[in-house]
């Protein structure tokens, strides 16, 4: 285990424990939408395994699908990004890459098991979308070639909050939600544009109640240690901080099937700040969101919870999103 960095804020200082109102809902609040198992021993060296291979928003938008950006809605489709994603196989992950290759963007997946790009996302031209082999509680493993030309990257890595078989050969929330995480940030290069983190709602709140049961196992704890790693790095940065995740995983479906997974009901999308949120959301937000955050200067150094509840919501409306991101930073 690597030592752990000076600059990190120490976790001693949060907020004075009150007991908030008990959600129900919240204690089906999982971090995990499967049990799938983790291949054993996978920590091998990177390399490149194959290159083919609160504010509501309503609009009159009623689908909300990844299908179909248009030109003025969407001015995040570009080709001179590479936009770096890790934990692209997850149940955000593989919607934020769908999504993105919708888009024309290109892409680079860091993945343990390179294999499940081609399941996932089929075979892509090697312009569009490279893959490499990477564990990141390994730091040796994340190279710097794997890092070049990166402009942005998502990382919306995660484990599951109690042990379960996706804590197999150690990788728990400690080894990725902190290490995983401190290792990749001191990896990417200083030239970045954006880093998103995807974490989680109460993690300034693990010591309260209901938080501290979700807590038992520190997942809140290496989240917010990640969190302060990102914020002391010096690196461009965008937080957000998903409520419990609905929809999803997509792990069946083939990629022109995932981009006509909808957001269900609940589209109307809700952004907070300062870790008051308490609620839900739909994967495909939380996607979208991290997608949306890339290009918008103001969402830079910003922390932003977010929820989704029935209603219309933004789509890939860039104008709406920033209405949203906008408001709540005067909230
Ligand atoms: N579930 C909830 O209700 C909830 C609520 C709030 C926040 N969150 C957080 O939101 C984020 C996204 O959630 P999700 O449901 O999309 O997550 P998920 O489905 O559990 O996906 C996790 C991703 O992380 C990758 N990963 C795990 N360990 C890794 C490692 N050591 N090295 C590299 N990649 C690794 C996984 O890859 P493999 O394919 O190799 O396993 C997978 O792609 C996570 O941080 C989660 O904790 C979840």
């Amino acid at each position: 285990m690597a030592s752990k960095p000076s600059s990190l804020t120490p976790i001693t200082d949060l907020p004075i424990p009150k007991i908030p109102i008990f959600h129900t809902q919240f204690l089906q609040f999982s971090f995990s939408p499967s049990s799938s198992s983790l291949p054993r021993n996978l920590l091998v060296a990177s390399k490149l395994v194959s290159r083919r291979k609160s504010s509501v928003c309503s609009n009159s938008l009623k689908q909300e699908t990844l299908q179909n950006p248009t030109a003025t809605q969407d001015p995040i489709t570009s080709s001179n990004k590479l936009v770096l994603v890790v934990g692209g196989t997850g149940g955000v992950g593989q919607i934020v890459v769908a999504s993105l290759l919708n888009r024309d963007v290109k892409l680079r997946l860091i993945l343990r098991d390179p294999e499940k790009a081609t399941t996932l996302f089929g075979k892509q031209d090697e312009e569009k979308l490279q893959v490499m082999k990477g564990d990141t509680r390994n730091a040796e493993n994340l190279e710097p070639s794997m890092f070049e030309g990166v402009t942005h990257v998502i990382c919306c890595t995660g484990t599951t909050a109690f042990p379960s078989r996706r804590w197999d050969g150690d990788n728990t929330p400690e080894r990725v939600d902190w290490e995983g995480v401190r290792n990749l940030v001191s990896a990417l290069p200083r030239s970045l544009t954006r880093l998103i983190l995807v974490t989680s709602v109460g993690v300034t709140k693990s010591n309260e109640l209901p938080w501290s049961i979700m807590n038992l196992f520190g997942v809140l704890k290496y989240k917010k240690m990640g969190e302060d790693f990102v914020r002391n790095s010096g690196l461009p940065y965008t937080i957000i901080r998903p409520g419990r995740l609905t929809d999803g995983p997509y792990t069946s479906y083939d990629l022109n099937t995932l981009l006509k997974a909808t957001a269900g009901e609940r589209r109307a999308v809700v952004i907070g700040q300062g870790d008051k949120l308490v609620g839900e959301v739909s994967r495909l937000v939380v996607a979208e969101a991290c997608i949306q955050a890339l290009d918008m200067d103001f969402t830079q150094g910003q922390i932003y919870e977010i929820n989704s509840v029935p209603g219309d919501g933004p789509g890939s409306d860039t104008e709406k999103w920033k209405e949203l991101f906008k408001a709540a930073q005067l909230q």
